[in-house]
């Protein structure tokens, strides 16, 4: 067997052939099956990409028609899950709420009849459909109101706003926030797709697929950091206190929210178009002084660290386009799961046309041939 070396972090190493985006980390290039994400970011929304992506080509208007009308009526939520949800304590991070309920509604739907193209898509859409709802029902239990029934006339993302706030969304709102999922819908080997994919490896279910990504996105070194941005953006305060916050950063090597990434190593693609996205919003809802802080952030940290390849990332301007909406900021990374569900499920399905289960090896550093010491001598 060829023995490699090990690398943290799994840092190079390919860990799945697949077809369905590609990072240009160099060039800052990111294309969703061969698609520029700005071309789509323009064109499509957030339903096209994803069929786009899981089924490998986009969708025709009749097959566009078809998953938007499944995806429309199944968005209600089993009364025994919002049951559950309402027993959640209302201070609990609204992604471990949605962990636990992606995982509860597997229990719903345990066929797990994985080789069944109708299994397969029926899936697809309950979990595509579902997520938002379950994000909102939380965000309005939490606060004691009952959760808000889905409205069949309004389109997805509209739905979603309409569903955190009991009233009818901004349409410029409702297509900014379609594009912000275009964006956060896929991208590569991340962390939470790995976990997804290593998880799919096992022939378990899709709910725990997405249940197991979801609790690997949430962490602040992948999705979690665009809830930590908005609450540097807090602490610094003002443009003035931006270049000694970074100074202090650098000094302490503590790291700066939505900074870096392992594979771009120019400003992420992404971060640009939500930057145009958030300036859209400011320019017809008014300014945000946080904006003038981030830009400040960006200039300051291109100056001490753009040698080394640290850019902003897709998490630094989310959270100001979220926050423009009127959105609490511990649902932006929830937001980021709604958007990343459809990636996950395409490198499901993926994972399942060419199945080998993950079972990488390790380099063993501990002791050998250790005797037994009985516990009172220990
Ligand atoms: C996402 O991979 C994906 O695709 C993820 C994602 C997606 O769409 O799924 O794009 C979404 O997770 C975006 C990332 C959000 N996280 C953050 O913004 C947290 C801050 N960023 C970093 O912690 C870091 O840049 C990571 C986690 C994003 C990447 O980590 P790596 O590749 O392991 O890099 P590293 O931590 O080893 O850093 C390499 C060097 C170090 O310096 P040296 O020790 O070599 O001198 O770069 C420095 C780091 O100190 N560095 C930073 C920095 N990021 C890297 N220094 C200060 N601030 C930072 N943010």
């Amino acid at each position: 067997m060829m023995v490699c070396e090990y690398k943290p972090g799994l840092e190079g190493i390919p860990a799945a052939q697949s077809s369905i985006s590609y990072v240009d980390g160099q060039k800052g290039i990111l294309e969703y099956r061969g698609i520029r994400i700005e071309e789509l970011a323009e064109k499509s929304t957030f339903l096209e990409t994803a069929y786009l992506l899981i089924w490998g080509e986009l969708p025709t208007k009749e097959e566009l028609k078809a998953f938007e009308h499944e995806v429309r009526y199944h968005r209600r939520i089993k009364y025994r899950i919002r049951d559950m949800m309402k027993c959640f304590p209302e201070s609990g991070h609204p992604m471990d709420a949605l962990q636990a309920s992606a995982a509860a509604l597997g229990l719903f739907y345990s066929l797990r009849d994985l080789h069944n193209p109708v299994y397969i898509r029926d899936s697809v859409v309950r979990l595509i459909a579902t997520i938002p709802t379950m994000v909102a029902a939380f965000q309005l239990m939490r606060k004691g109101n009952d959760p808000v029934r889905p409205r069949d006339d309004l389109d997805y993302s509209a739905n979603f706003l309409y569903m955190l706030d009991e009233k009818e969304p901004d349409p410029l709102m409702a297509r900014v926030f379609d594009i912000c999922l275009i964006l956060q819908v896929e991208h590569t080997m991340n962390a939470s797709t790995f976990s997804a994919r290593v998880t799919a490896s096992t022939l378990t279910d899709p709910y725990a697929v997405v249940a197991s990504a979801v609790g690997t996105l949430g962490g602040p070194l992948h999705g979690g950091a665009n809830e930590e941005v908005i609450q540097m953006l807090e602490k610094i305060g003002s443009v003035e206190n931006v270049r000694p916050y970074i100074e202090d950063c650098l000094q302490r090597k503590a790291k700066i929210m939505g900074f870096g990434h392992r594979v771009y190593k120019v400003k992420d693609p992404r971060a640009t178009i939500l930057q145009g996205l958030a300036e859209q919003l400011f320019e017809k809802f008014g300014h945000d002084k946080f904006y003038d802080i981030a830009q400040e952030m960006e200039r300051v940290v291109e100056e001490k660290l753009g040698s080394k390849g640290i850019y902003p990332n897709i998490d630094f301007y989310s959270g100001l386009v979220y926050r423009k909406m009127g959105i609490p900021t511990d649902l932006f990374t929830p937001i980021f799961a709604i958007a990343r569900v459809a990636g996950w499920l395409a490198h499901w399905k993926e994972q399942l046309a060419e199945n080998r289960i993950f079972r990488p090896t390790q380099v063993y550093n501990g002791l050998h041939e250790v005797t037994y010491t009985p516990i009172d001598k220990r």
